[in-house]
């Protein structure tokens, strides 16, 4: 249906106030006054006027969930989120639940912020089955930071780590190691372009090496762990950044989890690290309180001001997890999706490819190439054309990589597909 006047625009910025949801409202009670709206009130008198009040009340209504202005994002990160947790967070934005305040203005140390934090991280624990041994804390500065932080906090200066080379992340994680303490590459899979992640049990490992550093899911090269090593101590640390909640995990095995939020659970801006917390309370003297767990885990994440409404996000993303239900589901569609993409590679007699060796092909970064190279920027450009956006490969290994978090519905992947097809027959 086509607006009446621009007023109703603003109508449309907040999909599911009560009052537009009550027919026998009439339009001309449109609140913009200082006096801000909970989802629970009922509608107070309002300064702006508008022209047709006629119009039945649904037909003003945003469009249905995939919405038409929405482009199917393939980005690695920030990458996309759920499109009914964008719209729960828009229809909250402007007053939480009856607070008169954004998430943006709470103090994080009120009753409210409290809440959100808290729901947060009892939703993420029955998501990841999180034992009571460990500790979830909320942190900022992104994976990278992490890189230091861990050698910090679990090694003296002379103290030996294992590190498992098996893309891009993990090296960078090995070369900040070194500033903390004495690791050593195990294996690396650099000479054969990080295609590979190899049977552990053949590796030689330090034998006292206080921990195992992997990267789980490599994204930029797409490389995946199916099963993970048991180090010789136990000790198993790693890097979660892009297969986060994207499937089920025993937490159990691992020392250190540590995840930016910003691929499958949330906006950047926000760290999740979950630790056994036996392993916290030993840090370097010249750790910054910052990077020091312990600092962290006795404020329940609450030390400095924390990055209160990325946390918010990710809290709705975990709701919304759970609402599907739990991450044996979420596995399920992430293959269904992955499985057609690499079976469209693979039937495209070598006009696609990808690099990857089968069984540890990641389900959520999918790179492959054009066997005619000359024609890759021509297909982001068609692709970008028909709102597939966000599919060239990253710059350090080129051609094209499609990321399919757990947001990305298969609707978008079906689509790629038939897009692929298309352009194979176009230009073969
Ligand atoms: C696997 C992995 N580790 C670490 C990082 C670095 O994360 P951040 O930029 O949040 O520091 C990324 C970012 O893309 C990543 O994909």
């Amino acid at each position: 249906m086509a607006m009446a006047t621009s007023p109703h625009s603003l109508l449309l910025q907040n999909p599911t106030p009560t009052f537009l949801k009550n027919p026998k409202l009439p339009f001309t009670a449109v609140p913009m006054t200082s006096t801000r709206i909970s989802p629970t009130t009922t509608a107070k008198p309002m300064s702006i006027k508008c022209a047709a009040t006629t119009t039945p009340i649904q037909d003003l209504r945003p469009n249905p969930p995939e919405s038409q202005d929405r482009v199917f994002n393939f980005a690695a990160g920030p990458a996309n989120l759920p499109e009914n947790v964008l719209k729960k967070a828009q229809s909250e934005l402007y007053n939480w639940r009856g607070s008169g305040m954004s998430v943006m203005e709470m103090s994080h140390r009120g009753k409210e912020f409290s809440s959100i934090i808290q729901k947060a991280e009892s939703d993420l624990r029955t998501l990841l089955n999180i034992p009571q041994e460990y500790s979830v804390l909320f942190l900022q500065g992104g994976a990278t930071t992490q890189f230091a932080a861990i050698p910090l906090n679990l090694c003296k200066p002379d103290d030996k780590v294992d590190y498992l080379v098996t893309g891009s992340w993990g090296d960078k994680a090995f070369k900040e190691a070194q500033k903390y303490s004495k690791p050593k590459v195990i294996w690396s899979g650099k000479s054969e372009k990080y295609t590979k992640i190899p049977a552990f049990d053949a590796l030689e490992q330090t034998p006292d090496a206080k921990y195992l550093h992997i990267c789980a899911n490599e994204t930029i090269h797409g490389v995946e762990f199916k099963t993970y090593p048991t180090p010789k101590n136990g000790l198993l640390i790693a890097d979660m950044s892009s297969n986060f909640c994207s499937k089920p995990v025993d937490v159990s095995k691992f020392g250190i989890i540590y995840a930016g939020a910003q691929k499958n659970v949330g906006p950047s801006g926000v760290t999740i690290v979950i630790i056994r917390k036996d392993l916290i309370g030993n840090a370097q003297e010249v750790t910054p309180v910052m990077l020091d767990y312990k600092i962290h885990d006795d404020n329940n994440s609450l030390y400095n001001t924390p990055p209160c409404y990325g946390i918010y996000m990710c809290g709705l993303v975990f709701e919304d997890l759970l609402e599907q239900g739990g991450l044996a589901g979420i596995e399920k569609k992430n293959k269904k999706k992955a499985e057609l993409l690499y079976n469209a590679i693979d039937g495209s007699n070598g006009f696609y490819r990808c690099p990857v060796e089968k069984s540890v092909r990641s389900l959520m970064n999918v790179p492959f190439t054009l066997e005619k190279s000359e024609l890759e920027a021509e297909f982001i450009k068609e692709a970008a054309k028909e709102k597939m956006v966000q599919l060239k490969g990253h710059r350090s290994v080129g051609g094209m990589r499609a990321s399919i978090y757990n947001a990305m519905p298969l609707a978008g992947v079906e689509k790629l597909v038939a897009f692929m097809k298309d352009f194979q027959a176009k230009y073969a």
